[in-house]
């Protein structure tokens, strides 16, 4: 039988996972927006079936405001939500989209219950909380595009700088999505050498840097809106390793029960995503250094999640 991709939110980011789970035939598309956008999302699952005798897929592809049409969805990937704006820190979304998600996870829960859910909306790390709080699903079933991203940005910018191929960058990034997030240099690698022994350490200090800023440096580019075709490619990485079990270990915003020293959060951490969903946590042996930046981006999370409202009168669950 046909998997089945919901995407919750059809707009920059929404429309680029639609192709992209299209191309490679990942399942059947539904793109679910408000009303006030169902035929702007009719009009781009037509658009993309009207691509499908070129791009070679036989996915079909529709566009719905009614949470219906999600029924028995395999996955569900949320973009709903106001994206940033240039000046806007990722927090200043918080009350807005705080409520965006926990009307969303309310929607999933009623109708694609069993799916596994990846939450890219921000700000990402309490969304995520939200969204596993609203809906109750376990823990295993809800996991924060972030890490991903903010890994493929550091073998990005490494790369760049270097001269070298991507594919042979090898590294991870913890942490919140956030100015306060942790590129680990000492455990990356280029071609099985150590980051160290070809980067000085300025250059290195400045990957860090752009890095941590990547999103709003394009922000800042565009003025209006947030990067997209990365966001798509880092949630569509963890959805294929869950729909054909791949395994793949990627840098999550996981719930961490214990991980890391952090309790009852979701924070970026490397995690195995399988069939099963988040099935384990990989635990990194940090330095006294590394251990002190991740818990400056822990208390960081912690500090957005304690300000989370669905209304000003209603708190999480
Ligand atoms: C970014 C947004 C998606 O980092 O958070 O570009």
């Amino acid at each position: 039988m046909r998997k089945k991709v919901a995407l919750i939110g059809g707009g920059q980011i929404g429309q680029i996972l639609a192709m992209l789970t299209s191309m490679k035939e990942l399942g059947d598309v539904v793109i679910l927006d408000m009303p006030a956008f169902e035929n702007p999302v009719k009009g781009k699952a037509l658009d993309l079936a009207e691509m499908a005798p070129h791009g070679n897929y036989d996915s079909r592809i529709i566009g719905t405001s009614d949470y219906k049409d999600i029924e028995g969805a395999d996955v569900v990937i949320v973009t709903a939500g106001k994206p940033r704006e240039a000046g806007m820190t990722r927090e200043d979304l918080l009350d807005i989209n705080t409520k965006v998600i926990a009307d969303v996870a309310k929607g999933v829960r009623q109708h694609a219950p069993r799916a596994f859910c990846i939450i890219i909306t921000n700000p990402l790390d309490a969304m995520v909380y939200v969204f596993h709080k609203v809906s109750g699903f376990p823990k295993q079933q809800v996991v924060g595009m972030a890490g991903t991203l903010d890994t493929a940005r550091w073998r990005a910018f490494i790369a760049m700088e270097l001269g070298v191929s991507v594919a042979d960058v090898a590294g991870t990034v913890l942490g919140g999505h956030g100015p306060d997030m942790v590129p680990l240099p000492r455990l990356t690698t280029v071609g099985g050498v150590p980051l160290a022994e070809i980067a000085t350490k300025e250059q290195i200090d400045r990957l860090v840097t752009r890095t941590r800023e990547a999103g709003t440096e394009i922000v800042k580019l565009f003025g209006k809106g947030s990067a997209f075709f990365s966001p798509a490619w880092s949630a569509i990485v963890m959805a294929e390793s869950y729909l054909k079990d791949k395994r793949r270990v990627l840098a999550c915003a996981a719930m961490c029960e214990g991980e890391y020293g952090v309790q009852g959060l979701f924070i970026g951490v490397p995690a195995l995503i399988s069939a099963k969903g988040v099935e384990k946590i990989f635990e990194i042996q940090l330095t006294e250094e590394e251990k002190a930046q991740l818990s400056k981006t822990v208390e960081g999370v912690k500090k957005t999640v304690s300000e989370c409202r669905i209304s000003p009168a209603e708190p999480l669950p």
